[in-house]
């Protein structure tokens, strides 16, 4: 079986890759350190290339630009997958307001080249999006919240699940490019019955995150408590929340999706309520394992930034009961701590 992984070098493409081709997958990764561009160099997702090169003789990498439409085309005629898991992205919701065109012509004119491609070369095979809650905008924000000593939540709901919409809100730039790709990889499934699964990301996180403050919050937040540097936190009291979900997590249910696809299903996707915690609660949690957290405070949040954002997983369980969060807290914690650990060794 082969599967064709794009932004395999990052975060949940490198984890993708390692867990198919540690199953015997044949796998083709697309990735041109786009993060590196778009970041600076200590975003690169080089190393991570390297060591999947090192690791696994079945994988073979391809340094494409999915905005390159002739070469996704070719690419995808001639291998032809059983599997795509399309993860390439820019993935900042800061960033992009900077960056428009190059934010859209990868966010949404990349996944759209996938996606015709696939539909032309591999109709059959199932097709995973990451989509992101910034296409629910700023919308979140508007629920009943109640405030507790360290954190945000919801007055009247458990977690915000499928039905909240994703129209007349403001979503960032990035959001707003996310969403266009969102309900194209929709459509792809409804009005061409293929198999694309549309997964909509709150904080997805793990060792291999190459994280910068403009993107991968606690992978970043942990580097600095560990490496001793200071930590910006931008608003609402240091109490908003995220619910953190482990890139293995991710990976894995994306195999359950292609042994049981659906045609244009949306999910949210996340840690859940138990995996949830605030800017303080990290901070907290940091300080509990011997790493106190230096952090400066500005009162002024992110343009649209989630206050409180809890992923209701009711529909990803009853449509694939056997998928389990294998990563708590205290695991996603300590694996991120030993990474930076043995990087300063
Ligand atoms: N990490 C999160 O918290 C989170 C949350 C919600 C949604 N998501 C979504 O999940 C996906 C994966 O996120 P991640 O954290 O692994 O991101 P990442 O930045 O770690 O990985 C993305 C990879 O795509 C590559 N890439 C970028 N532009 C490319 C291009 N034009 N052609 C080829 N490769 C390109 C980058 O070099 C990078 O290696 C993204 O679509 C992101 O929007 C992530």
């Amino acid at each position: 079986m082969k599967a064709l992984i794009t932004g395999s070098g990052g975060l949940i493409g490198s984890e993708c890759v390692r867990l198919l081709a540690g199953q015997g997958w044949a796998v083709v990764g697309v990735d041109n350190d786009m993060r590196q561009v778009f970041f600076g160099p200590a975003a690169s997702t080089e190393a991570n290339v390297r060591a999947l090169r090192e690791s696994f003789p079945g994988y073979r990498h391809v340094g494409l630009d999915i905005r390159d439409r002739a070469g996704v085309r070719a690419l995808l005629k001639d291998e032809r997958p059983d599997f795509i898991i399309h993860t390439a992205a820019q993935p900042s919701h800061d960033k992009a307001a900077a960056i428009p065109y190059d934010d859209f012509d990868v966010n949404a004119g990349g996944t759209m080249n996938l996606l015709v491609a696939a539909r032309d070369y591999c109709a059959e095979s199932p097709f995973c999006f990451t989509s992101t809650n910034k296409v629910y905008g700023d919308r979140p924000n508007y629920l009943p919240l109640i405030e507790k000593e360290k954190r945000y939540d919801y007055a009247d709901i458990d977690a915000i699940d499928e039905s909240m919409s994703i129209d007349s809100c403001l979503h960032s730039i990035f959001g707003a490019s996310k969403a266009a790709a969102d309900v194209m990889c929709q459509e792809f499934g409804r009005y061409f019955q293929m198999p694309v699964g549309i997964f909509r990301g709150g904080c997805l996180t793990g060792p291999q995150h190459a994280a910068v403050e403009l993107h991968g919050y606690l992978a970043y937040i942990v580097h600095c408590a560990v490496a001793g540097k200071s930590y910006k936190v931008y608003g609402y009291k240091g109490k908003q929340v995220r619910d953190q979900i482990h890139s293995h997590d991710v990976a894995n249910l994306f195999l359950h999706f292609y042994r049981k696809p659906r045609c244009g299903e949306v999910y949210n996707l996340g840690g859940g309520r138990g995996n949830s915690l605030s800017i303080l609660e990290t901070v907290d949690a940091l300080a509990a394992m011997g790493y106190r957290l230096a952090y400066e405070y500005t009162g002024q949040n992110r343009k649209g930034d989630h206050i409180c954002y809890i992923s209701d997983l009711s529909k990803l369980q009853s449509h694939y009961p056997d998928w389990k969060l294998e990563y708590d807290l205290p695991r996603i914690l300590s694996e991120i701590v030993q990474r930076n650990l043995n990087q300063h060794e």
